[in-house]
């Protein structure tokens, strides 16, 4: 295996690709609102890039609800949420894909650096259709064929094992902290978009998907 090659860039999609982060506070709003359980954008940090029923255990439990409901009832409460974010996910055009995205995959397709969606979000290739983004990229991860959420490296895994490409070989793009911790465990390098306090873990912080540029990350990946 060639070090420091940089071979593959892999992006998160809620918080990278686009701000769909904000209809999945929306949606978990109207729903711990109707149950009474106190929810705010602060908490929400919590669950980025956490997987929808564990999203909803996490909100449980800030109301101290978690063993008020029955498994079914949970369910139920998850796909009321889902139902409610799928409406808002209407209003996403291409125009709403982050600044600087369009331009980064286009350097990265001249490049010849592969490209792979790992989101554990079963909505991402409707949001990737909206975008109109699904032709940029060479493998876009199946959530359902992923057995462990992020924190656990396993979509970014799962991404570099289809791109036939080793994760020494990847850079990851994350908004979350959960993400970062998946990519470092996966054993890629690590760049955080967004507010430092969110990501101490990462290798790199960006403050905007506009300064992803790849001569620099090259750089970086090098140096690394
Ligand atoms: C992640 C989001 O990308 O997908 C989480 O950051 C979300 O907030 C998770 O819970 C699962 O998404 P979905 O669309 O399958 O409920
Ligand atoms: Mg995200």
């Amino acid at each position: 295996m060639e070090k420091n090659n940089l071979k593959a860039v892999v992006f998160d999609l809620d918080g990278v690709l686009t701000d769909s982060a904000k209809y999945h506070y929306q949606a978990w709003k109207m729903l711990a609102d109707k149950l009474g359980i106190p929810f705010d954008e602060e908490y929400n940090e919590k669950l980025k890039g956490v997987s929808r029923m564990e999203s909803l255990e996490l909100i449980l439990q800030n109301g101290n609800a978690q063993d008020k409901y029955t498994q079914e009832e949970k369910v139920a409460m998850a796909t009321e949420k889902n139902e409610f974010y799928k409406q808002l996910l209407h209003q996403i055009t291409p125009e709403d894909v982050l600044p600087g995205i369009h331009d980064f995959l286009e350097q990265l397709k001249a490049a010849g650096i592969k490209t792979a969606v790992a989101s554990v979000s079963h909505n991402a290739p409707f949001i990737l259709e909206r975008l109109e983004l699904d032709k940029y990229f060479d493998y876009i991860c199946d959530a359902a064929q992923v057995p462990r959420a992020k924190p656990f490296p396993d979509i970014f895994l799962s991404a570099a094992q289809n791109l036939g490409v080793e994760p020494a070989n990847c850079i990851g793009v994350e908004d979350a902290q959960a993400g970062i911790q998946a990519i470092n465990a996966a054993g890629m390098m690590s760049v955080g978009v967004g507010i430092k306090s969110q990501m101490q873990e990462a290798k790199l912080i960006l403050p905007s998907t506009a300064k992803l540029e790849l001569g620099m990350l090259k750089e970086y990946f090098q140096l690394a």
